[in-house]
């Protein structure tokens, strides 16, 4: 049976907001709950994402073919990973060879809406993960998916940038689009890497009052309860290539530095994904349930 997926874009217009750790964990987490899962690395700078899980099959082509080759053969353009369910597509291109293309094309950054039927109907989950910056190419994703997931930095720096990049200058420039019958997606953001300061604190009172001050937008803006704590684990899953919330235990121990993921820390950072995933993905709730009972895996 042709699926139809959810696609799910991360998008922060500031730099190292943990965007693309979010993007793999979440993809990861789905993936392990019995769905498949795409991860479209769309980050054309730093090719992060497609590059943080060990492959099975690499394939030839990548976002730069499908986009403006306008390649269909999903064999030359997705890598399957080692984790079952977890496919990606490589960010294969320079921004700015894809931007230029996109610009002297009348469908511009629309066309990765209409590009994604091809992916949808062999997907439960689209995971598109996005370059830090204001860009045609994060307006594009923000365009074609259903939801918009922003972990946010909390810093003052962090929260001035996503009221004044994310919301003013990157939502808020799609509004147009309204009017052409293309609806913009819901917006969850949530609080990632926090640390337990005052600092943190005043600044997420201060934000929760700007967001509550805004005018009315086209679209909703949810401010999620729970922080993600700053955990060491996220960088060692991602030096191993590893999902975070998976344990690990150096096989030897002759390495000066061994790396270590324990079964709580993995279980804690399993309860924050859940927790992301429940939000963005509602249908999927029993499918998650079922991979919250599992043990912890290896
Ligand atoms: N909850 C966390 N606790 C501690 N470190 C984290 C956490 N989440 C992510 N990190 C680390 O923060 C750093 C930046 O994260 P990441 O690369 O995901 O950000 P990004 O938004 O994708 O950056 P860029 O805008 O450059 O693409 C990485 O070293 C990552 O391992
Ligand atoms: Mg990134």
């Amino acid at each position: 049976m042709k699926k139809n997926a959810t696609v799910i874009t991360i998008a922060d217009t500031k730099g190292g907001s943990t965007k693309s750790t979010t993007a793999v964990n979440i993809a990861a987490f789905i993936a392990h709950s019995g769905l498949k899962t795409l991860l479209l690395d769309f980050d054309l700078e730093q090719p992060t994402a497609c590059s943080y899980f060990p492959l099975q099959k690499e394939a030839p082509y990548g976002v730069y073919e499908f986009l403006i080759m306008h390649e269909t053969d999903l064999d030359k353009l997705i890598s399957a990973t080692t984790t079952q369910n977890l496919d990606v597509m490589s960010s294969n291109s320079v921004r700015q060879e894809i931007v230029s293309h996109l610009n002297a094309s009348a469908d511009g950054i629309i066309r990765l809406k209409s590009c994604l039927k091809l992916l949808k109907s062999e997907y439960d989950v689209i995971v598109i993960d996005t370059v830090g910056t204001i860009d045609p190419t994060v307006n594009m994703a923000v365009l074609a998916s259903d939801v918009v997931l922003s972990p946010l930095d909390p810093s003052m720096p962090g929260v001035r940038e996503y009221l004044r990049g994310t919301i003013s200058n990157l939502f808020r420039s799609l509004i147009p689009f309204t009017d052409y019958g293309i609806e913009l997606p819901p917006v969850y953001t949530f609080f990632n890497r926090v640390e337990e300061n005052n600092d943190c604190h005043r600044i997420k009172e201060l934000f929760n009052q700007q967001i509550n001050a805004l005018p009315p937008l086209p679209f909703k803006i949810t401010v999620l309860d729970k922080d993600i704590k700053k955990k060491n684990s996220y960088k060692v899953a991602a030096s191993l290539g590893i999902a975070a919330f998976q344990h690990y235990t150096e096989p030897t121990n002759k390495v000066a530095h061994p790396y270590k993921i324990t079964k709580a820390q993995a279980q804690s950072i399993k309860d924050d994904i859940y927790y992301l995933c429940q939000h963005l993905l509602p249908r999927y709730q029993p499918q998650f349930d079922a991979f919250m009972k599992t043990e912890i895996a290896h």
